[in-house]
């Protein structure tokens, strides 16, 4: 009769068991790091919850981050399907992003008051990581390296991001080189500048929208930039909402109106002509 694996308490066969010396799971991991990385400033029962959140949510910024680079350089390179992979990556993570909200809902404002006051000044609107995302899809505010400024580090790293062409100028200066009519002033432009709707770049889209077969991989990287921000935007719904119904309209820690300033950032849009065209497709 064959041994029944519930019964008895062995390791699976073959199973390594020695790690002297050896790379085992959390070495590779930098497990020992990660977990004890958490500092609850507070003995309230939620504010793990509030710090795994928020650090979870930093490692898919990390990787974000890492994907969109590549997808820049690709695209510059007119090596275009390496980077729809990738940027279809960065829409995965931002569904788990969006879906991590729902955990968050479970702190009543109850649980999120108790310990509120222990985070002092400290805010999201600080997160350096975040701040890069927005700088790389084109939401060039120089203001906001500020809170970054005791770090140099950061700032270099942040000031970079800045100054460099955004995913979308990448994307406008690859219609450029395919031949597309594109006005000088938006290729030649400041890249520190944010980039604001044209005529010349809509009419772009608009041509490659009307004929999707002739360019077809155009129309496939517009409808991933749609995807891409289409999230984005989603994640800052469900962040204004979950802060909502747990703070209302109090100020924020980082010292913000709070919901007032979400709302704004809200309305923000990254790739304007390619919301702008569908009306007159
Ligand atoms: C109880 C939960 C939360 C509350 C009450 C809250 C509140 C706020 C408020 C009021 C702001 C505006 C800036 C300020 O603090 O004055 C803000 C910004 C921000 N928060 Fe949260 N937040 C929460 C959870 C999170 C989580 C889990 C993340 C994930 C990393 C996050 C990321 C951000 C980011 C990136 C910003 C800057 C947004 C921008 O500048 O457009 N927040 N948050």
């Amino acid at each position: 009769m064959s041994q029944d694996f519930n019964d008895v308490q062995v390791m699976p066969e073959g199973a390594h068991e020695n790690f002297d010396g050896e790379m085992s799971y959390g070495d590779y991991l930098g497990l020992d790091k990660i977990l004890s990385a958490q500092y609850p400033q507070s003995s309230e029962h939620d504010e793990p919850l509030f710090i795994i959140i928020h650090q979870a949510t930093e490692l898919w910024m990390k990787l974000i981050i890492h994907e969109i680079a590549a997808a820049q350089k690709l695209i510059s390179e007119d090596n275009l399907s390496p980077a729809f992979k990738m940027l279809s990556r960065v829409s995965k993570i931002q569904t788990q992003m969006i879906q991590s909200w729902s955990v968050l809902a479970t702190m009543t404002p109850a649980d999120y008051l108790s310990f509120r006051d222990s985070l002092g000044q400290s805010s999201g609107f600080q997160s350096y990581q975040y701040r890069e995302i927005e700088y790389r899809l084109g939401n060039k505010n120089r203001a906001l390296l500020k809170p970054h400024a005791h770090r140099e580090d950061l700032r270099v790293k942040l000031e970079k991001a800045l100054s460099d062409p955004s995913l979308y100028d990448q994307a406008i200066l690859l219609l450029e080189r395919r031949g597309f009519d594109i006005d000088p002033a938006i290729v030649n432009r400041d890249w520190q500048e944010r980039h604001k709707a044209h005529a010349s770049v809509e009419a772009a889209w608009s041509k490659i929208y009307h004929n999707t077969e002739e360019f077809w991989d155009l129309y496939e990287l517009a409808e991933k930039l749609v995807d891409l921000e289409d999230s984005f935007q989603q994640w800052r719904f469900r962040h204004l909402k979950t802060v909502s119904r747990i703070i209302g309209h109090r100020r924020g820690t980082g010292g913000t109106a709070g919901i007032n300033y979400l709302e704004k950032a809200l309305q923000y849009c990254f790739f304007p002509e390619l919301w702008d065209l569908r009306a007159s497709l």
